[in-house]
Formats: structure tokens, C-alpha cells, sequence
């Protein structure tokens, strides 16, 4: 569905996008475990300014967790307080994920957070909330490849795919 060549491009753009944004800040990307982990790994080498890197792990949402309460499997190793944190996500699908990320780094008193995600899938978007950078917007369906998985298949193929059930 999304060629690898095409996913490079989009990147290179947004990098381009966080370099100006963020030049003199010193951000932190904090790649959200485990989808985007070939997302930030390509991003992380598309910038051009200082940066830093760190990661996150949010354990899925149970049922109606609509309270925006997550529970972790791995915390962030850098102090998060008086910085920039830029959340990148493999794909923001209801937000609610994202959502509750963003609250956890304010309530860790982050001088700021915003959203940079793979992919913004609209289709079951719950949440009214803003994606700051996206390199591709879906409006439904469920795909895999580049990070993204399907019960844990598929992560490894280097270009996206449109997962048919
Ligand atoms: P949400 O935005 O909190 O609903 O959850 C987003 C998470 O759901 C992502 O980080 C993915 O792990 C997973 N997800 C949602 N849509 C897809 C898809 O199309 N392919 C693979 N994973 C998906
Ligand atoms: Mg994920």
C-alpha cells in the first residue's frame, strides 16, 4: 500500500519539519514500544539538530477505559521535567493511547508535548485531540508492516501493507 520509498520521503519531510521547530531545544523522542521502533530509528537519522531519544512502553487499554488511565511496561529513563517531549507513535487510531501519554508527560511537568505519528487514522478517532506531525493520514482499514503489527505478525516487512481479514 505504501512503498518504502514513499515512507523515506514523507520522513525526510517531517524531520525537515521538527529540525525548524525544534532547532536549540534539545527534544527528546519518545518512541512509543513497540511499533515505533522503525519509525523513530529512520527518524531519529532524518534530523538534522541535536536531539535525544528515549522510549516508553504503554500497556493496552482493557475494556471501556474511557478515565485515560494506561498502565506501563516501561517507564522513560531521562527526567522528563523543563523538556520538549515529542511522542512518536506508529499510528493514533481512537487517540486514546496518545492521549493518555501526553497527560503523563504534563503531569511530569514537561515544558512541552506534542504528537508525531506514522500514521493518523481517523476511522475511530473518540477523542477530540490534535496530531502535531503525521507523514500519512488513513481514513479506515487495518495495516501492518513497518513496525506495525497484527497479533504480533508482520512487523518486519519494510513497506506498508493493507491487512485484508
Ligand atoms: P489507540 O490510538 O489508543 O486506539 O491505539 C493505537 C494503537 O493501536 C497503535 O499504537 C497500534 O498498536 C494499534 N493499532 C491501531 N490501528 C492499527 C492498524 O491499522 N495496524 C496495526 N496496529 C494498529
Ligand atoms: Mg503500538
Amino acid at each position: 500500500m505504501i512503498p518504502e520509498a514513499e515512507i523515506k520521503k514523507k520522513i525526510k519531510e517531517t524531520a525537515e519539519k521538527l529540525n525548524t521547530d525544534y532547532s536549540g531545544k534539545n527534544p527528546v523522542l519518545m518512541g512509543v514500544l513497540k511499533g515505533s521502533f522503525i519509525f523513530l530509528a529512520d527518524l531519529t537519522r532524518a534530523m538534522g539538530i541535536e536531539h535525544e531519544i528515549d522510549l516508553i512502553g504503554a500497556s493496552s487499554y482493557e475494556g471501556t477505559s474511557s478515565t485515560g488511565e494506561i498502565g506501563f511496561t516501561k517507564e522513560p529513563d531521562l527526567v522528563i521535567r523543563n523538556r520538549h517531549i515529542i511522542l512518536v507513535e506508529d499510528i493514533v487510531d481512537t487517540g486514546r493511547t496518545i492521549v493518555a501519554l501526553k497527560k503523563y508527560m504534563q503531569s511530569l511537568q514537561a515544558q512541552s508535548v506534542k504528537i508525531c505519528t506514522l500514521i493518523d487514522k481517523h476511522e475511530r478517532r473518540e477523542t477530540r485531540m490534535n496530531v502535531d506531525y503525521s507523514c500519512f493520514t488513513l481514513e479506515k482499514g487495518f495495516i501492518v508492516g513497518y513496525g506495525l503489527d497484527y497479533n504480533e505478525r508482520f512487523r518486519y516487512l519494510p513497506e506498508i501493507h493493507d491487512l485484508k481479514l
